[in-house]
This record gives structure tokens, C-alpha cells and sequence, in this order.
């Protein structure tokens, strides 16, 4: 299969458009070694002509002129676009349906609970009905067998639910729900090559690591170097933990505790740091942090990257 990374920032972006960390204006201005980055999506293809997209977010358009396969490229009115499945219903997972507009109707995967969020909070299924038909909603089975989406042959999906967290927007934000959040195990059933994908991970479960264990590559949160970054760089009054996202370095005197830890069990999986906040120091590519993931063989996903497996 091949993923490509359209969009590997958190949510805002990076930089962020009012935001004046050493990060965001380091990029603007050129005075640090760091790319910009448009926000969180990738998406999936087994045949390299029918694609999934993982979330949709408010960078589409840009993202979607940065890779031809997904460009219209057979008829008049066209997209590589195949179906689009949501790991939640967060604004910068879900915005982008409003400019896929054109093109409805649209196929999208999501839970119950995502569902509900973008009936209510943010209605995007309702109000797209007024064009074209506009989203087609399909269920995705929560705690069960494998599963194959018609429009993307030769990919197989399994779907775990996470504890991250439901949006600001939700009533489910304080009140979690299995389906909030998704991770998602694929398969390229012709080569067996396999990714897990969670952008939004909070905990690590017990209930995941058989899916984990079976993949290849590990694309798993990256928001956070650390619990308090937002606290501590802007005064927010958010940890990571209150907003869903395991830090890479944990709260033991080692960092243990974080993200950098789990993912040294698995040396031999590739292993991607995605869904990255403006904030991180790992973003800064001569930053100690990042020399520290280096030497874990960990990378940090960037827009334009892209995995065969
Ligand atoms: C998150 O996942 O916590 C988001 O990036 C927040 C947001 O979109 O504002
Ligand atoms: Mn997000
Ligand atoms: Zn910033």
C-alpha cells in the first residue's frame, strides 16, 4: 500500500496563524530548521488508483493540489478520491467535507458517535444534503472482525476504540464514549504489509496492542513533546492529558511514562510521529528533542511523505 502524509500538524497548523511561540515565528521568519506543516490527514491506496482519505481537514485544497493521484485526472469532474473515513469529529479532522462540496455525493465512514457530533454540534452531514445528496454516512464496526470498504479494493480494515478525546463542540467532551476516537489497523491484503494509525492517542490500552503488535509501521500521536507544553509556552490551562494526546516524554524523571517509551518496545516497526502541535520542539530539526527521537529511530511525519508497506 502506499500512504501518503497530506497533512501532519495538529490542529491550527504550522505555524498557526495568531500564534507567536518561538515555533511559529521561527518558521515565518526563516530563522529556524523547520518546515511548515498543513493539518492532520493522510491517505491510503492499495492500487494506487482508488483512495481512502483519512479525515478531512480545513488544508485540503492545498493538500489535495500537492499529490496528482488524488487530482481530476479521468472526466470533466473527477477525484482520486474513493471514500473518506473520520478518526473523530474534530474540527480539523472534519472541516474539509464542507470543501469537498463540489463533488457530493461522498462516501464517509464514521462511528455512531462521530456521527451524532457532525447531525448536532456541527452539522455538516445535514446541511451537505442540500447538495447533491451530499455525505453518505456508513457505520464502522467498533470491537469487531476485520472489515473491506467497496470503493478501496485490496485494503482491509480493523477498528479499535481509543481514549483521546470528542471535541470541545461535543457533548461528549467531558462524557467519553467508545467511538469518539478510532485507531485503525490497515492491511494491504495483497502484500501484508500493515500500519496503525491513531492520531489522537491519549492512552496506551491494554486492548490495543494486538493490533499493534501486528503492524509494521506505527503512525501514532505526536501532538506533545511534553504534558504541560501549553501550559508553560502560552499559559494555557490544558495539559495534554486533559485534551487527549500522550506526550512523547512522559512524567518520569527519564520521561518514562510517554509515548517514546512505548514505542521502544517495537525497534524493529517503523515507527512515525503524526498529528504534530505547533508548540513541539521536535519540529525543530536541530532541536535536542528531536536528536532524542532520532536516536530512538523514531521519525516525525511531514507533509508529502510517503510509506509503502
Ligand atoms: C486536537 O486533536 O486536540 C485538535 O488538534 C484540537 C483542534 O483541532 O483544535
Ligand atoms: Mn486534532
Ligand atoms: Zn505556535
Amino acid at each position: 500500500m502506499h500512504i501518503r502524509v497530506l497533512g501532519s500538524a495538529a490542529g491550527g497548523g504550522f505555524p498557526q496563524w495568531n500564534c507567536n511561540c518561538p515555533n511559529c515565528t521561527g518558521v515565518r521568519q526563516g530563522t529556524i530548521k523547520a518546515s511548515a506543516r498543513t493539518q492532520s490527514s493522510i491517505t491510503v491506496s492499495a492500487d494506487g488508483e482508488n483512495w481512502l482519505l483519512f479525515n478531512a481537514s480545513p488544508d485540503i485544497r492545498a493538500q489535495l493540489e500537492s499529490f496528482g493521484p488524488l487530482q481530476p485526472n479521468r472526466k470533466i469532474r473527477d477525484t482520486g478520491i474513493s471514500a473518506v473515513m473520520l478518526i473523530d469529529s474534530q474540527i480539523d479532522h472534519s472541516t474539509g467535507l464542507l470543501m469537498l462540496r463540489e463533488g457530493c455525493p461522498h462516501t464517509v465512514y464514521c462511528t455512531d458517535m462521530v456521527f451524532q457530533d457532525l447531525s448536532h454540534g456541527f452539522p455538516i452531514f445535514p446541511m451537505l444534503e442540500a447538495w447533491n445528496g451530499g455525505l453518505q454516512r456508513r457505520g464502522i464496526p467498533l470491537y469487531a472482525e476485520p472489515f473491506y470498504l467497496p470503493e478501496v479494493p485490496g485494503l482491509r480494515l480493523q477498528v479499535v476504540h481509543l481514549s483521546s478525546k470528542a471535541p470541545p463542540y461535543s457533548p461528549h467532551r467531558y462524557d467519553p464514549h467508545p467511538g469518539d476516537n478510532i485507531g485503525v489497523l490497515i492491511t494491504d491484503t495483497n502484500t501484508g504489509g500493515k500500519v496503525f494509525y491513531a492520531p489522537g492517542l491519549g492512552e496506551i490500552e491494554e486492548h490495543l496492542l494486538p493490533l499493534i503488535d501486528q503492524a509494521d509501521c506505527l503512525m501514532v500521536d505526536g501532538t506533545l513533546w511534553q504534558d504541560d507544553e501549553l501550559i508553560e509556552l502560552m499559559g494555557a490551562d490544558k495539559r495534554g492529558s486533559d485534551i487527549g494526546h500522550l506526550p512523547q516524554w512522559g512524567d518520569g524523571p527519564n520521561g518514562e511514562g510517554g509515548m517514546i517509551e512505548f514505542l521502544s518496545r517495537y525497534p524493529d516497526k517503523k515507527r512515525v510521529l503524526i498529528h504534530i502541535n505547533n508548540t513541539n520542539p521536535i519540529l525543530v530539526e536541530d532541536s535536542p528533542q528531536r536528536a532524542q527521537l532520532d536516536e530512538a529511530g523514531i521519525e516525525v511525519a511531514y507533509d508529502g511523505m510517503d510509506i509503502r508497506l
